[in-house]
């Protein structure tokens, strides 16, 4: 059974971000250049997040995703996942990637144990893709997709952040694709973090407006049970689609009710709350050579002091978070 917080709410998904490192720049994500990231040094190693890991499913959390930055660019990324994969009680290894590495990755990580990935794509414009990750090919992302199809993955989920004059006039193209076979595609207010604050404002494209664009297009949307996955997402179906469509409103949508997540960075500080700059330190205490005991009672303060929900939006700029890349989303 997993540990409730103090609002009951069940804890029992844990992200892990495995990198702040990137081989993309996303606009709302990164700047261009300077980007700082955290030393080596201050990086958990495998061994320490598996045994991180270990104690957080032996306390009721069974859904781990792994996130970066991108956790393809971390060296044996395969090597972590089948360590972790064989951690009993573990039901549902996930990982969210931009895709660009999964061609090469995709069959050594469902070898490995991973169930399933995410992919980031906010377009089908090859220059417009180019624009937006100011590194990235969208073939390549298209290529991966295929390949993690291939090697099992499934479901793959595409998360679309939408952004004013960036990508919101292809929202109706972007929801048509979940028409087809195994096509599930969620959409996401961009969040005024890192490199996303100068989007927030005006760049942010309500959550109800893309709704009422793609119904008007393409008709009205039943609800229906999301394609797995325990995440805010809420999940509808077009007509005669065979994929789903999600929206996601991080900031103007309060399901902080029902959240049921803890944030690991990658330098081992655990997060109870994406828009809250509290965290709970793991990496010192680790190092100084704590007990598995120890290590369950830091878990369980951070479940503790989970906030009841986030700041209002106008609030969420006043107070400096980490960026995106530290977090992984
Ligand atoms: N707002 C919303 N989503 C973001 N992501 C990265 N930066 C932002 C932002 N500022 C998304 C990525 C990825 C997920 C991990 O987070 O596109 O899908
Ligand atoms: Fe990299 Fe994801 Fe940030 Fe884009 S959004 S720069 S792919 S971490």
């Amino acid at each position: 059974m997993p540990y409730l917080d103090a609002f009951e709410r069940p804890i029992e998904y844990l992200r892990v971000s495995v990198t702040d490192r990137c081989n993309l720049r996303c606009v709302y994500c990164m700047p261009e250049e300077g980007v700082k990231f955290i030393p080596h040094s201050a990086i958990l190693r495998y061994e320490e997040i598996v045994r991180i890991v270990r104690v957080a499913v032996g306390m009721g959390m069974k859904h781990v995703r792994l996130t970066g930055g991108e956790p393809l660019v971390r060296a044996d990324i395969v090597e972590l996942v089948r360590q972790l994969a064989a951690i009993p009680g573990l039901d549902d290894l996930s990982m969210t990637t931009n895709g660009i590495f999964l061609e090469r990755y995709a069959e050594p990580l469902a070898e490995a144990g991973l169930k399933r990935v995410n992919i980031s794509l906010d377009t089908l414009r090859p220059e417009r893709f180019r624009r937006i990750t100011r590194l990235g090919t969208l073939e390549k992302v298209l290529r991966g997709r295929e390949a993690a199809l291939k090697a099992g993955l499934k479901p793959v989920k595409i998360n679309v952040v939408v952004v004013r004059g960036l990508n919101d006039d292809e929202v109706v193209d972007l929801a048509r694709l979940s028409l087809e076979e195994d096509w599930h595609v969620r959409f996401i207010e961009v969040m005024p973090l890192g490199g996303g604050v100068h989007w927030a404002g005006d760049g942010v494209v309500s959550m109800q407006e893309v709704r009422r664009r793609i119904v008007a297009e393409l008709g009205e949307l039943e609800a229906v049970r999301g394609p797995g996955g325990v995440g805010p997402a809420r999940y509808y179906r077009l007509p005669g689609a065979k994929g789903t469509l999600g929206f996601i409103s991080p900031v103007s949508d309060h399901f902080c009710f029902r959240c049921n997540r803890l944030r690991l960075t990658s330098d081992g500080k655990i997060l109870p709350c994406l828009l809250s700059n509290k965290y709970v330190d793991l990496r010192g205490p680790l190092r100084k050579g704590i007990s598995d005991e120890e290590l369950h009672d830091i878990f369980l303060h951070a479940i503790r002091i989970k906030p009841w929900e986030h700041k209002p939006a106008e609030m969420i700029g006043e107070e400096e978070v980490l960026p995106m890349s530290c977090i992984g989303g």
